[in-house]
């Protein structure tokens, strides 16, 4: 069987989708060929209307979910294209969907997704819908990826954590000796993004310029440090659900200057991120950041002051590309799911038991 693989991921920054094309026959996994196809504005819109919790719309989870699988086809083109591979020699497209939903406290998740259909038009097997049977196993479903950290980051001597800096943050604790943890420990780019989107028009801020341009409101950051998420101990995930513009207008001041609230929210991101390792990863002596915050300076900046001695590093360093790690993350997911090898997530999610995760859909 060829040791070459298809990860794909779209997260809930909504920006599109990221495919890795993975050499996986060497001891370290390698991108032969990585692209990302963004969202158009239109579909970006569609699945935050699907995200909101009011929306009854299941004729368009269906019409969007053919349409993704439309571009996570025009996804898988570009990196075999662009990776010098046969067709014939890739085993599986990992494909995560998109999450709409996921509510672990009533047992549910929901990626919408046309697998059939991505199979259908790429002439290759598909794994998709990874998530339910974690939680079918009494897991939280999320995160996925700390069990691939796991396998590509932990050192045998030094305790590392791994933060996915996507729309939510999740961070993994490989200590040197013991089980791996991982969890949600809170927002991401959701609020950063939401709040540049709403004032100043852009999709993100960029390298976090707007945010270093203000200052931070020490009683705001106060009060949304006061969310219970950050208390509970893991497992844990959470997402838009929780973390939505209408969760921080709750908490806003009467007055305030749209610049300082990026700025506050960005100390926010950071001190919810490192609160996670202060809290619930000891010992941790080098801390390496992935996913798309990490090409926010000021959110870097931010969680450089706080790490204090530890060592702030991207997966760069490690030879893993931060805007790789997802979508190869859901590569060596599909790779599991095809040799038919559980995942153990037990330390992570909470699942009873290592599972094999995904579902086949054949070429
Ligand atoms: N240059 C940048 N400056 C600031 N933020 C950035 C930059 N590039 C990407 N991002 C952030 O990263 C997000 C995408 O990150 P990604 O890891 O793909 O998240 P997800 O897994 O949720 O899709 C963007 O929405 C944006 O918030
Ligand atoms: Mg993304």
């Amino acid at each position: 069987m060829s040791q070459v693989f298809v990860g794909l991921m779209s997260g809930t920054s909504l920006d599109g989708a990221d495919a890795a094309l993975v050499d996986f026959s060497s001891g370290v996994p390698r991108t032969l060929a990585f692209a990302t196809v963004p969202f158009p504005a239109e579909l970006r819109d569609r699945i935050l209307a699907l995200s909101e919790p009011a929306s009854d719309s299941l004729d368009l989870a269906a019409t969007v979910s053919m349409e993704l699988a439309d571009l996570y086809a025009r996804a898988v083109e570009g990196v075999i294209a662009g990776g010098g591979v046969a067709r014939e020699s890739i085993t599986a497209i990992g494909c995560h969907g998109q999450t709409v939903r996921h509510r672990p406290d009533r047992g549910f998740t929901v990626q919408i997704n046309d697998p059939a259909r991505l199979a259908e038009l790429t002439g290759l097997d598909v794994v998709a819908d990874f998530r339910r049977r974690d939680m079918a196993a009494g897991g939280q479903g999320a995160p996925l990826v700390p069990a691939f950290h796991e396998a590509v980051f932990r050192h045998p001597t030094c305790s590392r954590t791994v933060v996915n800096i996507g729309g939510i943050s999740n961070v993994t604790w490989l200590p040197a000796s013991g089980p791996t943890l991982g969890f949600d420990c809170g927002p991401g780019n959701v609020l950063l993004d939401g709040w540049a989107r709403k004032h100043i028009g852009a999709l993100f801020d960029d390298d976090g310029r707007w945010a270093a341009g203000g200052r931070t409101d020490e009683k705001l950051l106060a009060r949304l440090l006061d969310e219970p998420f950050f208390q509970l101990p893991p497992p844990k995930s959470t997402g838009r659900e929780l973390f939505r513009l209408a969760w921080l207008q709750e908490r806003l001041p009467a007055d305030y200057r749209t610049v300082d609230v990026q700025s506050t929210l960005t100390d926010f991101t950071a001190r919810g991120i490192m609160g996670a390792i202060d809290r619930f990863c000891p010992d941790t002596r080098e801390i390496y950041l992935s996913g798309g915050g990490a090409r926010n300076g000021s959110l870097v900046g931010r969680i450089r002051a706080l790490a204090g001695e530890r060592a702030v590093e991207t997966t760069d360093v490690l030879g893993v590309p931060t805007a790789h790690v997802e979508s190869m993350a859901f590569a060596w997911l599909a790779m599991k799911c095809v040799r038919r090898e559980p995942v153990d997530l037990t330390a992570v999610t909470g699942a009873r038991e290592p599972r094999v995760l995904g579902a086949l859909y054949a070429a």
